[in-house]
This record gives C-alpha cells, structure tokens and sequence, in this order.
C-alpha cells in the first residue's frame, strides 16, 4: 500500500555513513589495539567528524571529508591517551571500506526493480564514496554517487539538497530522502525531499524544522512506502 506522502516519487536518495554504511566497523575490523576504549574511540570520532563538518561550515573554513575524518579521528585518539599514528594510518584505510548494512543491497535491487532511480547524496569525497559503493559491491545497485565536494560546502546547508534535484533533473517533492542522521533527515525534509528517516539505533526525533513522513526501523520497509 503505497504510503500518500511517497505517491509520485522518481528517485530514492541514500545518506551515506550510518545509512548505507557501518561507520563503526573500521574500529570494530582494525580497532583491537584499542581493547575496551574501541567503542568510546569510535564513537567520539564519529561526533568530532560530524562536529567539525557543522563548524567548518559555519566558519567558512571548507576541508573535505577525508581530512575532517582524519581530524576527528586524531581528536578522539588522542583524548583516549592514545598516539599511534601507524594505528590512525590503518583505520583512516578502513574507511574507505566499511561494511554495508545487511538490508542495502536487496533495498536497492527492489527500488530499481520498481523504476525507481538510486543515489547516494552524502559528505563523503568522491573518491571515498566510490571505494565505498565498490568494496560493499553496490556500483550496480546505484545510479549516482553525489558528494557535497561539488558545492563546498556540508549538509545541512540547502545547497547540498538542491544538487540532488538539479542531477537527478526533478523536484524535491519527488525525491524519497533516506538519512540514519536525524538532522540529516530534518535537513532534507525542511529542503522539500518526501523524507523516510531511518532510524537504526532507536533515537529520539530531533527537535528541528522539517517534517519527516516515515520512521524505518529497516531498509526493507521502504519499497513497501513506495507501494513496490
Ligand atoms: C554522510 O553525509 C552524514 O556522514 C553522513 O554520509
């Protein structure tokens, strides 16, 4: 039954880290040396990569991903009394290999089974993006990989939206935005994206503009909102 909000949809458009992809298995595969400060390592360098994309676009002090990765990643080794640059080397490497999310690859084939276009819009560089997709083995389930490196600036800033409608050449109210992010997912959906929020991890809705139209708790939900 095809939800009303997701009624006439060209394309579905996909967050990339936390989404699509397990931020956590760098330090999950290659974090051992870390032993029981693993997890709060991860977890600190995913806010202070987050942290600084907000602040370096407040800023107006642009760097990509991968160097606000890094910064992060330096951030929350160093705040763990950990100095290993050969252990930063290695888990900056993961990065541009992390796991999938077991429901992705039978979500895309069922979207595009359905006709509908598949993209990725996410702060990730292009390079990172596409050893990405190809390491999880997604290049054939994905019709455009979309970095915010072609505007300069991050989401949630309206520019990073508007770049999915002018590629994918139709309206905001025809794109179905699927973010894990929740200020990622109100982003979109104050932008004008039909907005289905992921929420993976049980969080609690932000308290931002946007309406979002449906909560997922799996990708394997989302065909189905389409009426697939
Ligand atoms: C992405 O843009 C928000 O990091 C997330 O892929």
């Amino acid at each position: 039954m095809t939800h009303p909000a997701f009624a006439d949809i060209d394309a579905c458009v996909f967050d990339a880290y936390g989404t699509l992809f397990d931020v956590h298995s760098a330090v999950g595969r290659s974090g051992k040396a870390l032993g029981d400060k693993a997890e709060s390592v991860s977890a600190l360098w995913r806010q202070k990569q987050l942290e600084y994309t907000w602040l370096r676009s407040l800023m107006g002090e642009h760097a990509d991903f991968w160097q606000v990765t890094g910064d992060g990643l330096a951030y929350a080794l160093a705040a763990h009394g950990v100095e290993d640059s050969a252990l930063h080397t290695k888990l900056m490497n993961q990065y541009l290999s992390l796991d999938a999310y077991p429901d992705v690859a039978d979500c895309l084939s069922r979207l595009r089974n359905g006709s509908k276009k598949t993209a990725i819009l996410s702060n990730g560089t292009p390079k990172m993006l596409h050893a990405a997709i190809e390491s999880a083995g997604l290049d054939e389930q994905l019709d455009l990989a979309l970095s915010i490196e072609d505007v300069g600036i991050y989401k949630p800033d309206r520019r990073v939206y508007q770049l999915a409608v002018d590629r994918l050449a139709t309206e905001g109210k025809r794109i179905c935005f699927v973010s894990t992010n929740a200020w990622d997912a109100n982003g979109a959906a104050n932008f004008g994206f039909r907005v289905a929020w992921m929420n993976r991890f049980g969080k609690e809705p932000e308290r931002l503009p946007g309406e979002l139209s449906a909560v997922m708790t799996s990708l394997e939900e989302l065909p189905g909102l389409l009426g697939l």
